[in-house]
């Protein structure tokens, strides 16, 4: 690959290669993505509308040309409408100063031939806490860029972000990375873009380096203090202020203060929403710091991340805990009135693929298994299709809510929306939406009111239900059954189907295909593995 200088004229060349590919006209332009905010509920818009992440990440060496083919088959496998894949570094910036582009022009024009957006992910100073992705021209020179020393004197492979060399270079290829998207990227294939890889420290809690010392050993600034509602004029030094959580706290915050500059710099060029993703601590039995990557946005140091790194719009857990208590927990933790809910990654095993509902149930505005194209049988990578495919329950699942995505994610920002995933030991769940007892049980069948709910041989059960008018529900669901009925204030109303429908939703506007009625409904409304979205209407009697 030749790299290339971003010169004006090579950009203008990329917009009209690349528009041309899409069939689309520079008029087609629309609404930057961005986040928006209500009443502390939080929506991702895209094209103007609320947008709901079905996404899949590739794995961390896919974003080549020899394996984009396996990367999209997946995709389409998967039903996504979203693939997540990194650029890096040390591919994007060979020479210094010199841009290879080859690759994102490629994977832009590529997604744009199979209908789906993308969210690029900066792998640049920090990937999982290490420098591995560094270009050649900085490894090359450690005194320039160096690594955090550890308690022991030693280097740890982790890059300190207390040298403002490394920073002047992120910052400088993240923004031509922005830039050049800019240029290409008119319509918004590109719609979010993550600012390193989950940054921070394994191996060390901060950097011991006499560099950093020097900073430790000084007051922590006001506006951190100030931030964390503390005496911002103390004039206390972090050990002070901080005690035994100094240490941590201070990486974290120059972590942050790192990654938050190389976004501010890159929405300068083009003001994509930005995201911050952390491999998490045990959100139930945490440990001592040191025990998880250390800096990063853990659970315990969002409000400092938050301070530090305001271009950031998003801090994201990223989530391979695959038991219910400790992802429900970690959904809770993320979900804010100053943090959007994202799932950037999470586990690609089957389990996982039920926690989506989970997800849209705690407010999320995306949900994403990592390792798509990770397959057991090695060919199966390079676009073979494995034997057994450990997609098809995030698959189906992806079929189910695609069709719906739009209305789902609507009703969601506006709060008329309850979703519910199965948990393992719970066979029958509730919740309260728009006057009305949501009832969702697992494990029943199909004939039969199901008073003693089994639970699916494995829990993959999911339902969505939305509020769409005055007795009027959007209802789908996975393996499951729902039912309505009136609130425990009214025992002596029953509940009464008026009218179900089949059908389809686009834009608000529902076109029926046929009326449930009989079995279909005088046991509550059954769902399987199939997509069917239904309109719902329900009246007391
Ligand atoms: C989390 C990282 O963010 C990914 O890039 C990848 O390394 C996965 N872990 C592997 O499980």
């Amino acid at each position: 690959m030749t790299p290339l200088r971003l010169a004006p004229l090579a950009s203008i060349l990329a917009v009209i290669l690349l528009a041309t590919t899409a069939g689309l006209r520079a008029e087609d332009a629309g609404e930057i993505p961005h986040f928006a905010q209500k009443d502390g509920r939080h929506a991702f818009i895209v094209d103007g509308e609320p947008f709901f992440l079905l996404g899949g990440q590739c794995g961390n060496s896919s974003a080549w040309p020899s394996e984009l083919p396996g990367v999209w088959s997946a995709v389409e496998r998967m039903h996504a409408n979203t693939l997540e894949a990194p650029v890096y570094w040390e591919q994007f910036e060979p020479q210094e100063g010199r841009y290879d582009t080859s690759i994102v022009d490629l994977m832009v024009r590529q997604a744009r031939e199979h209908h789906v957006r993308l969210v690029l992910l900066w792998f640049g100073t920090w990937k999982n806490g290490s420098a591995h992705y560094l270009p050649l021209w900085i490894k090359d020179h450690p005194e320039l860029y160096p690594k955090c020393i550890g308690k022991t004197g030693l280097p740890v492979d982790t890059p300190s972000p207390h040298f403002p060399a490394m920073l002047a270079a992120d910052t400088r290829a993240f923004r031509a990375l922005m830039r050049h998207l800019k240029a290409i990227d008119p319509i918004h294939t590109v719609i979010m873009v993550q600012v390193e890889n989950e940054s921070g420290a394994w191996g060390t809690i901060r950097d011991y380096s006499p560099a950093a010392q020097a900073v430790f050993a000084q007051p922590v600034p006001s506006e951190l203090l100030k931030a964390l509602g503390l005496d911002s004029k103390s004039g206390g030094d972090w050990t002070a202020v901080f005690g035994a959580d100094a240490d941590e706290y201070f990486h974290a915050w120059f972590v942050a203060r790192f990654v938050g500059q190389v976004a501010a710099a890159g929405k300068e060029e083009y003001a994509l929403p930005m995201y911050a993703n952390a491999a998490l601590r045990d959100p139930l039995s945490p440990g001592p710091a040191g025990t998880y990557e250390s800096g990063g946005p853990t659970d315990n140091v969002l409000s400092i991340w938050k301070a530090a790194a305001p271009a950031l719009d998003v801090l994201a857990p990223d989530i391979y805990q695959n038991d219910n208590a400790r992802y429900r927990r970690v959904l809770e933790l993320y979900s804010r009135p100053d943090n959007p809910l994202l799932v950037p990654e999470t586990g690609g095993s089957p389990w996982y693929a039920h926690m989506v509902f989970a997800a849209l149930g705690k407010g999320a505005l995306g949900w994403s298994p990592f390792g798509i194209n990770h397959a057991t049988d090695p060919d199966a990578d390079r676009g073979a299709k494995p034997d057994a495919d450990r997609l098809s329950p995030v698959g189906t699942n992806f079929r189910i809510i695609g069709p719906v995505m739009r209305e789902v994610a609507r009703l969601e920002y506006e709060g008329k929306l309850l979703a519910l995933a199965e948990d393992a030991d719970v066979h029958r769940q509730t919740g309260e939406l728009a006057g009305w007892k949501v009832a969702v049980t697992y494990g029943v069948a199909r004939f039969g009111f199901g008073k003693d709910p089994k639970g699916n041989p494995e829990p993959v059960g999911g339902a969505i239900v939305g509020s769409t008018g005055p007795d009027e529900f959007l209802v789908t669901g996975r393996s499951c059954r729902v039912d309505f009925q009136p609130l425990e204030s009214e025992p002596k109303a029953q509940r009464e189907f008026l009218r179900v429908e089949e059908g389809d939703y686009e834009n608000g506007v529902f076109t029926p295909l046929r009326i449930w009625n009989g079995d279909e409904t005088d046991y509550g409304l059954n769902f399987g593995t199939a997509p069917v979205a239904l309109r719902v209407r329900v009246r007391r009697y």
